[in-house]
Order: C-alpha cells, then sequence, then structure tokens
C-alpha cells in the first residue's frame, strides 16, 4: 500500500488540491454522455437492489449522483488516497483498499455492476485490478470502464497547456511535469485496454474513442 500512495502522491501532487480539481472537473466526466451510455448499457443489467460499486471512487461524485438517481441501490467506493478518504459520507460504503491486490472484500458474483473511471492507467499493473473486476460481478453483470488511451504528443500537450512551449519561457519543473504525465497518461492503446479485458474473460460490448481519441471507453460483460 505505502508503494501505490507515494506512487499517487507524485502523480497527483497536493492531496487537497487534486481531490478538489477532481470535484471541480466532474461535472465534465459525468455528463449527459456518461449517462446516455449508463442508460443504455448498464442500467438494463441492474438488480431490484442495485448493487454498484465505483473502482478508484476518488472523492465519490459519481456514487452521489448514483444514490440520487438509486436511492435504495448498494452502493460501494473502493479507494486507497487518505486524501480521497476524508469525503463526507453517509451514503455509501467505502473500502479502504489498494486495488493492485487481489483480496479486495467484496463477495464473488455480488455485483450488477462496476464503474472504474480514470483508475486504470494510474495502477503500476492492472491485472488483480481487472480480475477483482471479473470476479465480484454477477454473471450478466457489466462493467462501465473510462480511461486515458495512447495519443499524439501534439495533440495531448494542445489540450494540457495553452502556452506554446516551444517558445514560452516555462521552468524545467513545469515542462518535467508535463511530460512526466504525458508518459503516465499514455500508457496503453484502447486495443491494449479491450485485448487485457479479454484474456481475463470479459466480453467487450463497446469500446469507442472519446475527446478526439484522448480517451478510451469499454464496456464489459461477464458471462
Ligand atoms: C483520476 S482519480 C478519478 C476519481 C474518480 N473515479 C472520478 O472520476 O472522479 C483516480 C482515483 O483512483 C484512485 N486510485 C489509484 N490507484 C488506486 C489503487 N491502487 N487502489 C485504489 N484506488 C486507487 C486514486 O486515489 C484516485 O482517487
Amino acid at each position: 500500500m505505502q508503494d501505490t500512495l507515494t506512487a499517487l502522491a507524485e502523480h497527483h501532487g497536493d492531496g487537497d488540491n487534486f481531490r478538489q480539481l477532481m470535484k471541480d472537473t466532474a461535472a465534465k466526466r459525468f455528463d449527459e454522455g456518461f449517462w446516455k451510455t449508463w442508460e443504455s448499457w448498464i442500467a438494463p443489467v441492474l438488480g431490484e437492489p442495485a448493487q454498484i460499486a465505483d473502482f478508484g471512487s476518488g472523492p465519490a461524485i459519481l456514487l452521489q449522483n448514483l444514490r440520487d438517481r438509486y436511492p435504495d441501490a448498494h452502493l460501494i467506493g473502493v479507494e486507497c488516497a487518505p486524501w480521497m478518504l476524508e469525503v463526507e459520507n453517509s451514503h455509501y460504503e467505502l473500502i479502504e483498499h489498494d486495488l493492485h491486490e487481489a483480496d479486495l472484500p467484496i463477495a464473488d458474483n455480488s455485483l450488477d455492476a462496476i464503474t472504474a473511471i480514470f483508475v486504470l492507467h494510474e495502477l503500476k499493473q492492472p491485472i488483480e485490478f481487472l480480475k477483482s473486476i471479473h470476479r465480484c460481478l454477477k454473471s450478466g453483470g457489466r462493467s462501465l470502464i473510462v480511461d486515458w488511451v495512447r495519443a499524439p504528443l501534439e495533440l495531448y500537450l494542445a489540450n494540457q497547456i495553452s502556452d506554446d512551449i516551444f517558445t514560452t519561457a516555462n521552468s524545467h519543473a513545469e515542462l518535467s511535469n508535463l511530460f512526466t504525465h504525458f508518459t503516465e497518461h499514455n500508457r496503453y492503446s484502447r486495443e491494449d485496454v479491450a485485448w487485457m479485458l479479454q484474456q481475463i474473460g470479459f466480453k467487450v460490448l463497446e469500446n469507442v474513442p472519446l475527446q478526439q481519441g484522448r480517451f478510451g471507453r469499454w464496456i464489459v460483460e461477464k458471462d
């Protein structure tokens, strides 16, 4: 766990600022398109009451939205960063767990749906995480995954910084941070992620680009 927290602290920078950033930008991640996708692919497989988990739940904005939509659902957030676990919570179960580890305390075949939004790229290796999604879903259960995928440097930079880095006097620290994040956000292609999901045993129902191909979205189903 300590290795994970050290790596996340480096990736996120100041924890309080990052938590606030995740809150401030949540409306963009959970926009009309997200809920349209939810209604098309996830809502049809939910039981009564729905059993839903959000892996890497951050400040739990998605869980709060889900509580509004599904007042009776059993909602679970899984998160490891202390700066995210501080969020006020009375609407869902919060499990403190490092998703690199296999022993996530959620029963086998117990969930209708699992979301994982911008978490995959933060894991040193995603195999136990993907296996946990597969293990915890019921047969016929579905997962909705959204994350960064490989994109050309020019497209990436155009969306990260308004300066022209070739003519502006950015500091070494600013440039280093920018290029470090480029490598961290550009780990997998969409096909890499789809391939790993298939190898874990999922049927990939959807594999589409978002935001000019900077992000990918996958919907998968357990047999
Ligand atoms: C980019 S944030 C996204 C948060 C949330 N899904 C959202 O979209 O608002 C990724 C979250 O995954 C969590 N995370 C990253 N690696 C993790 C791990 N190994 N175990 C548990 N949570 C992890 C981070 O702490 C962070 O809160």
